[in-house]
Parts: structure tokens; sequence; C-alpha cells
């Protein structure tokens, strides 16, 4: 294909793939399979690679990310980013209605929208471009946030249609629906990684991400609601949500317009009662004058709009026995104190269980067995104690006592520096722990053993035949034939048995011995040490290629590996202390579980940077960041994150900060261009 047929061709897949996105993201009919959809992105990406002065910033391939933001730019607002009056009272939203009545006069009309509980943005759009992103910061200015905004796949970075202003800003907010956000706590907890509390700080967490690849993985997605200023091109709110979802937002199928005080407590408790079907969490409504007129007659407080209100729900809350307290190890040792309650109905389902986090949540809470407790379903997915009602505290109830030993194991548990959780440092010993270590060891994205899910590694401890991953090899079909656990079911949820038949027993054994061409950063995560995830693992498999390598490497030649710090290289050798893991090393590799990176060299294209490290820094021509630290490697060198004497070559691109070209100079490190860069490979 010559240089014009590709612009025609890069052309027609963008214009074709915005059309599937807004299909897909904003208005959830999906016109095409994911696998067409996938193709289709495929060819455009390889398309801009060929011919890279076709590839736009508006292309939908960016949704896909990669751009390192060092450091958000602050912006100051064109607008302020003001807030709402907040209420939770009826009487409240009645006192406002009749206020603005009285202001306006009796022909008014209200819009009611849900009030998403997520983050605020600031979407500015030259010539239907998107071109900026700030969150709301203090209101007076925020954090520019555009290439993390610019992976959210429902926010168009180009416009459709037509009749929008030459420049303009929408307001809406980034949030993460249910889904999203139990995928990514399901993978922390998987990765040894505190999970996130709500959806809320999971949105606002990921969209402060500095690596924009990750932050298109975090699956965000953003309802606009807004569009500040004056010289509105309509005469009502209605109006211009309606024609932006037109121009390709997405706008909630929510939005509805009222005339009286009764419409709008329609509205509140349809939603009060609805928002449990809906996909994401809102906190409330949010009431707001239609008429762009009538808006501007009102006009603003210091702090918030005098047409607009948010009515917030009240956090879904019951009162139930505490019965008793158990104390639950996790893979890493963690104790988590979990309460057994009095069956009681909350937020649409049945509570029985609801965490009490740590011993310092317990001591402030003084909360005790007998206890009457408030137990609230908030953003939180899991159950949480509130508080005590004080005033049905049994006369001779005593302050709970967190335990000092492992309740699985009886050692004495630690407290880490800094950390809040009390630890079962037993790891090699402790039955849940090494239950659980083997539960992540054969996890899909570690050895994927898939076969061995679903209660099997349980039936397989029970019967002492696996104390640890490397037992795995040594099974035999005669030892698990016949082989059956059943686990009860709750409630109306019939028993379950798993039982090893043949079919079973061979898939397992399969399975198995299958996991031994997993590759060698694979199976780093595997070995389950803390703090050492995916993406961890798969930093330090590159970098040293293998294991001995990295059981040689001096703390600090960890920590110079780009995004591995003190915390992790500290875990690391902590683990490799630990005569056990040594051994489990050994044995692994004895059956040949692959304790080397092979994938480097296969992809290795020459050894020229050999034995030299790299420092790559600003904005290059013909790659991207990802892809000139990638090159790096396939030419034999390695990539750190910061200058060093050490340091062989700095890779220096457009835009890079002065201080970087300092300290290379001060340290004798050669400054290398990506003109050099390409003539040496
Ligand atoms: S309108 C001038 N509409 O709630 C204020 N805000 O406390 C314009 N929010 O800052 C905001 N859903 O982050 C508006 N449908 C909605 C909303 C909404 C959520 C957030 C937004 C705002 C905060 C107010």
């Amino acid at each position: 294909m010559d240089s014009q047929e590709s612009k025609r061709r890069i052309e027609e897949l963008s214009d074709e793939i915005r059309k599937h996105n807004y299909q897909y993201y904003v208005l959830s009919r999906p016109l095409i399979s994911d696998q067409q959809f996938d193709l289709k992105l495929e060819e455009l990406s390889k398309l801009e690679k060929e011919f890279p002065e076709l590839s736009f910033p508006d292309s939908p391939t960016r949704h896909v990310g990669g751009e390192i933001t060092k450091e958000f730019r602050q912006v100051v607002h064109k607008y302020p980013m003001l807030s709402l009056g907040n209420t939770y009272s009826e009487e409240d939203v009645r006192d406002f209605e009749e206020r603005i009545h009285k202001l306006v006069g009796d022909d008014i009309e209200y819009v009611c929208e849900l009030k998403f509980d997520g983050l605020a943005i600031g979407l500015t759009y030259l010539d239907g471009r998107l071109v900026q992103a700030v969150t709301r910061g203090d209101g007076v200015q925020g954090d520019d946030v555009t290439t993390n905004v610019k992976t959210i796949r429902g926010i168009p970075l180009k416009l459709q249609g037509s009749g929008y202003p030459a420049e303009f800003e929408i307001r809406g907010e980034i949030i993460m629906p249910h889904a999203s956000f139990e995928a990514l706590n399901r993978q922390r907890e998987e990765d040894g990684e505190e999970p996130f509390a709500n959806p809320r700080n999971a949105a606002s967490g990921s969209l402060k991400m500095l690596d924009s690849a990750e932050v298109a993985k975090r699956m965000l997605d953003c309802y606009l609601y807004y569009l500040p200023g004056p010289g509105q091109i309509f005469a009502t709110h209605y109006e211009a949500v309606q024609a932006a979802r037109r121009w390709g937002f997405k706008i909630s199928d929510y939005v509805v317009r009222c005339k009286t005080i009764e419409d709008i407590f329609d509205y509140i408790n349809t939603w009060d009662e609805g928002r449990k079907e809906l996909p994401f969490d809102i906190d409330g409504v949010v009431i707001k004058v239609n008429s762009f007129a009538s808006q501007e007659q009102l006009g603003f407080t210091a702090k918030s709009p005098r047409w607009a209100i948010a009515y917030k729900f009240k956090a879904e809350e019951a009162s139930t026995l505490l019965l008793s307290v158990d104390f639950q190890v996790g893979r890493t040792g963690t104790v988590t104190p979990v309460a057994n309650l009095s069956p009681v109905q909350l937020a649409g389902t049945v509570v029985k269980r609801a965490t009490l986090h740590n011993a310092d949540v317990i001591k402030e809470l003084d909360v005790r067995t007998g206890d009457t407790v408030f137990v609230e379903k908030g953003g939180e997915i899991i159950p949480k104690i509130t508080g005590v009602d004080l005033s049905l505290r049994p006369a001779a109830s005593l302050p709970l006592l967190f335990p000092t030993t492992c309740p699985e194991c009886g050692t004495s548990l630690i407290r880490r520096e800094g950390e809040v959780a009390w630890v079962c440092p037993n790891e090699t010993s402790c039955p849940p722990q090494i239950k659980g270590k083997l539960e992540h060891f054969i996890s899909r994205k570690a050895m994927n053993i898939d076969s061995l899910g679903e209660g099997k590694i349980e039936i397989l401890y029970d019967n002492g035949l696996v104390r640890s991953p490397a037992d795995l090899y040594e099974l035999k079909f005669e030892q698990l034939i016949g082989l059956e656990k059943v686990y009860p079911g709750e409630g109306d949820k019939k028993d379950r048995t798993v039982k090893f038949r043949d079919k079973t027993v061979e898939n397992i054994l399969n399975g198995i011995a299958a996991s031994i061409t997993v590759p060698f950063d694979r199976v780093l995560f595997a070995l389950g040490i803390r703090f050492v995830g995916e993406t961890v693992a798969k930093k330090l498999a590159r970098h040293f290629g293998s294991f001995n390598a990295l059981r040689m490497a001096e703390s600090l030649a960890l920590t110079d590996v780009e995004e591995i710090g003190e915390k992790i290289a500290q875990s690391f050798r902590s683990w490799l202390e630990t005569p056990a893991n040594i051994l489990l090393i050994e044995n692994l590799a004895k059956h040949g579980v692959k304790m080397e990176f092979t994938e480097v060299q296969s992809a290795q294209k020459s050894n020229v940077f050999e034995g030299m490290t790299f420092v790559v820094s600003g904005v290059f021509e013909k790659f991207s960041r990802d892809e000139i630290k990638q090159t790096v490697e396939d030419h034999g060198g390695k990539n750190v994150s910061s200058i060093s004497a050490r340091t062989s070559f700095l890779l220096a691109g457009s835009n890079m900060g002065p201080e970087k070209r300092r300290k290379a100079e001060a340290l004798g490190v050669k400054i290398m261009s990506e003109e050099e860069f390409l003539g040496r490979i």
C-alpha cells in the first residue's frame, strides 16, 4: 500500500472505529462483535506504525495509552469548578423549589439527573478535538490529566455531527463501573495489594497514575452533565445535553424534565430504590433549573449555583446483633477481623458478615460481642460496621481482644513498621497461607493451571499431598483418583461435591505438566512474593533475565529498575533469606519450571547495547517511550529509571527536563540523541 492509499485507509478505519466506539461505549448498542472490532483496531494500529506521519493525536488507537506523565501540570479553570448545595432533607428540596418559584415565576421547568459518585472533570474541545482534561482540584485550578483521560473509550477524542462551538468546555464525572471495580480489586488481592475501598477512590487513584497504558486497563467511564460558561447556543440545559449526546458524548438516559415538586419527589424516590440496579454508584440526584435565561437570573453564590441543588441519599444502614468475630488469615499472613452478624436485610441483600478491617478499627469503635451494631453499605461492596448502639450494650460485656498469636498456627503475630495490619510471619507452614499461595500459584495470570481451581487445591492440601507449589509436580494418578470433598451450600444453595474422577485427574496432571512452558516472568509472579505483582515481576524478569541473576543482584541494582522501589527490593530480599524459598526454587527448576527469561533472547535483534544501561527521557520522533525502551532491550541494553554514575547513556528526546541533562553532565554520563541511537541499531 502506498502512502496515499494508506492515508485513505487510515481515515476510513478511524471513522469506522469511532462510530463503533460510540455505539459500544456511549449507546451500549454494539453493531459488530468484539473480535471484528479488534481486527479493525489492529489494522489501524499497524498502518500507523508503518506510516508514523499519519498517526494523529485524536486517532482511536490513542485510547490504548502508552504515554507517561512525569508530573500533572496545574491548570487554572476558565470557569471555576463550583460544587452544588447538598441536602439530605426533603424539606430543603421543597424550600429550594419554592424559592425558585418565587424568583422566576410560574412558568418553570426543572431537569432531574443522577448524581454520579466519581470525580469531576472538565473537557475542552477545540474544533471538535479533545485538547485538555482537568480535574476539579481546589475548584480554581486542577491537574491536567489529558493523557490519561484520552484512554477512556466513552470520551470522544474527535466529535461527530455538527453544530458544536469552535471552542467549548463540557463537564462531567469520571466513574468506575462496578464490574471494573470488582475485577480490579480481585486482581489487587491476588497481587497482594491493598484493595480500593470503593469505586470512587479507585477511579480517582486510576486517573492519577503516571502510565496511561495502565489507566487504559482500568476501564473507567465518563458521564457528561454540564456545559459551563455564558454564550450558550441553546435555550435550555436539556437541549444542550441532548445536542452533546449527538456530538458523541455519553449523556445519561435518565435526564428528565419535570414541572412540579411532586415530579421531583417521584424522581428522587424512583432512584433511591432504582440505584441498586445501576451498574455504577450514584449518591443522590441533582435538580437543575432548565432554562439558561432563568439560570442566569438566579446566578451563583460564592460556592454554588442558585439554580441547582443536590439531594443526597442516606447511606443504607441497618442495625443488628454482633454474634462473634473471626480472625481470618490471608495468603500474605494478614489477620483480618470479620464480624458474624445476626442476618439483616441491607441494600437488597441479606448481610451476615461485615469487615472490621484491623485492630485499630476495633479499638476505635470499641465494638464488643453481644453489641447491637450499625452496618453500612456505602460505596463499599463489603459491608462495614460503623458504630455501636451503646444504649443496648449488655451489662457484662468485655472489650474485644485482638489475638496475639495466629488463630491458625499459633505463631506470634507481628506488626510491620508503618502498617496497621497484624501479620502471621509463619509464611512457610501456616495452613491458610500455604493454601492461599498454592491458589495464587495456579491462578490464571500465574501458572494458569485452571484444572486445579474450584476447591481442588483444598482437597490436595487436606489429604497431605501438597505443601509447596513444587509438590504439584510430584503428583501421581494413583494418589489423586477417587479423592472427594463435599462443600456445604449456604442458604438455599445445594451442597457441592468435588470428586476426582479419571477425566478430572487426567486434566489436572496435563495442566500441571503444561505449566512448565509458562514464561519466567509469570513464574516469578506465581511465587507470591509480597509486592511482586504482575507488572513488577515482568520488569524484574526482563531486566535480570534469570532467577540466578536476580538472586545475585545487590539491593541497589534492584532499585535501579524502573518503578522498583525500596519496599519491593526489601520484600524480595527478605523472601530470599528464607531457606524454604530457595529450596522451592531449586525444586521447581528441577521439574523444568522456567527460571530464565527466554523471550528477550528470541526477540533480541542484536547485542550492540550488551552490558549498557539507559535512562530514557523526553519525547521521540520515531518511537513512543515504551517502544524506544523495548528497542533498547531488543538490542541487549537495560533500562533504569534514574541517572547514576553507572548509567551508560542518557537517551534524550526533545522536551527533556534541564535537571536530567545537568545531572548527566555532572556524573559524566554520555547523552545519546535519537538519531545516534537509530544509527547504532
Ligand atoms: S452539575 C455548577 N450534575 O457533584 C455545578 N454535578 O457537589 C455543576 N455531580 O461538582 C455541577 N453528578 O462533581 C452536576 N448530574 C450532575 C452531577 C454532578 C455528579 C458532582 C459534580 C459536582 C458535585 C457537586
